[in-house]
């Protein structure tokens, strides 16, 4: 005979944590797709590719590792201190030092359980409830910006975003978009609001956007001027790995926090990203580390080390995923082509300058992206609607319930498929 247990109450931050959010939506449709659902077309989620250029790098270095006894002991046996391995940590600042003149040293560095739980620790550390009662928040210059941001506020209402200005660039028949940063706009938001920090991806998930080096720049002259940190997300981005199409410079300067992963580099399992950011705020994630986790996985460290030692690793985004990636867009890039404006569907694509997501806008159509997510997912098409990208925006904007992110990395005849799925869908959603 099983007891019924009346369920526990959840304090406000438990209930918080533990309620219903997009990211957990968003993981569990792909955790079952990559697992229980093999049938279902998998363009949503964030995984990359099993690159076999790469798979074979990673399968030879772990090779190397067992066949060195000391070395895999080590790495399985012990634990690293809070901000990461020493060695790591001194390599890597070494080789940014080195090839980009960086100011840095391993105090401004902390590993943490991947870029996800980075941001957790750094917006909850720079943006909630002061000691004097003020409260501030995170302001991202761009939206749509990361789902997995919009859930991390210990405190609610973290965020506060800004609408873009949308260009056409010219001889793509107004079927290519970009977001560009609207400054007036920021500056208000930063005139008026008590902003902990700036931060964006760059490229950005989900539209693959590539912030200029001149839109980096300025955003990072007015956090100066603000006396706060700039944070850019670069789990695709350079120094490494690199899922880059478009030309743009790796951006330091002292107040700025960088995020890097080696996920998208194809490790998303050993949960690895590198925080390089003040002193002051990699030893406060570093003391975060040591309270929530002790400290963090060694394997991905240990596995790419020879590689940071040696700079190879700024060589695999654009000899090895550059390549594979842009042919895999292309290749999706040609299907909405195809079968979207076959079947009449008046669409648009952000300009793929990065990352592995084309962001389609669907104009007029007449249900929530939502709801065409829920007919799509019946018709075993995994998407992510749009509207999830759009938090912080302090008025509705029409665009963001037109709007679908597609993943086009996987095998290429689900992806064919899945693009074909859509356009009919989204011709009845346009009729
Ligand atoms: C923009 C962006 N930032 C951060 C992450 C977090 O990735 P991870 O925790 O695997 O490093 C992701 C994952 O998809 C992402 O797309």
């Amino acid at each position: 005979m099983f007891q019924t247990v009346t369920p526990v109450e959840f304090s406000t931050v438990g209930r918080k944590l533990a309620g219903p959010s997009g990211i957990r939506e968003l993981m569990e449709d792909m955790g079952r797709a990559m697992t229980v659902e093999p049938q279902m077309r998998m363009l949503g989620g964030g995984n990359p590719a099993a690159v076999p250029a790469l798979q074979a790098l990673i399968r030879e270095r772990m090779q190397e590792l067992l066949a060195d006894g000391d070395a895999f002991e080590r790495m399985m046996v012990n634990y690293d201190p809070p901000p990461g391995n020493p060695r790591f940590l001194r390599s890597l600042a070494a080789l940014l030092q080195r090839e980009y003149g960086w100011d840095i040293g391993p105090q401004n560095l902390a590993i943490t359980s991947g870029g996800q739980n980075a941001f957790f620790h750094l917006f909850n550390l720079l943006a909630g409830r002061f000691e004097n009662g003020r409260r501030k928040k995170i302001l991202l210059p761009v939206a749509p910006e990361y789902i997995g941001y919009a859930d991390q506020g210990i405190e609610p209402d973290l965020f506060l975003a800004c609408r873009p200005t949308i260009e056409w660039p010219a001889g793509r028949a107004g079927k290519v978009f970009k977001y560009a940063i609207d400054f007036p706009a920021v500056e208000a938001a930063l005139a008026c609001g008590d902003i902990g920090a700036i931060a964006a991806s760059r490229p950005t998930n989900p539209s693959g956007n590539v912030l200029t080096d001149a839109e980096v720049s300025h955003l990072s002259a007015l956090a100066a001027a603000q006396g706060i940190p700039l944070i850019l997300d670069s789990a695709y981005g350079p120094p490494f790995p690199g899922v880059m199409f478009a030309p743009a410079q790796p951006f330091w300067a002292p107040h700025t926090i960088l995020v890097l992963s080696l996920s998208k580099l194809g490790l998303p399992g050993t949960r690895t990203a590198i925080v390089i950011a003040p002193e002051n705020i990699a030893q406060a994630v570093g003391a975060i580390t040591a309270i929530t986790g002790l400290a963090n996985g060694t394997i991905g460290q240990q596995l790419v080390l020879p590689w940071i030692e040696s700079g190879k690793i700024l060589e695999l985004g654009p000899k090895i995923l550059q390549p594979f990636y842009t042919e895999k867009s292309r290749a999706a890039a040609g299907w909405v082509r195809e079968y979207f404006d076959a079947a009449g569907v008046d669409w648009a694509l952000h300009v793929n300058e990065g990352a592995f997501f084309h962001w389609l806008w669907l104009k007029n159509i007449n249900l929530t992206t939502r709801e065409l997510y829920e007919r799509l997912k019946a018709r075993k098409v995994l998407t992510v609607p749009g509207e999830y990208f759009f938090f912080g925006l302090e008025t509705d904007w029409p665009h963001r319930h037109e709007c679908l992110r597609l993943n086009f990395s996987r095998e290429s005849e689900a992806v064919r498929e899945g693009y074909q799925i859509i356009a009919e869908e989204a011709a009845k959603a346009q009729r």
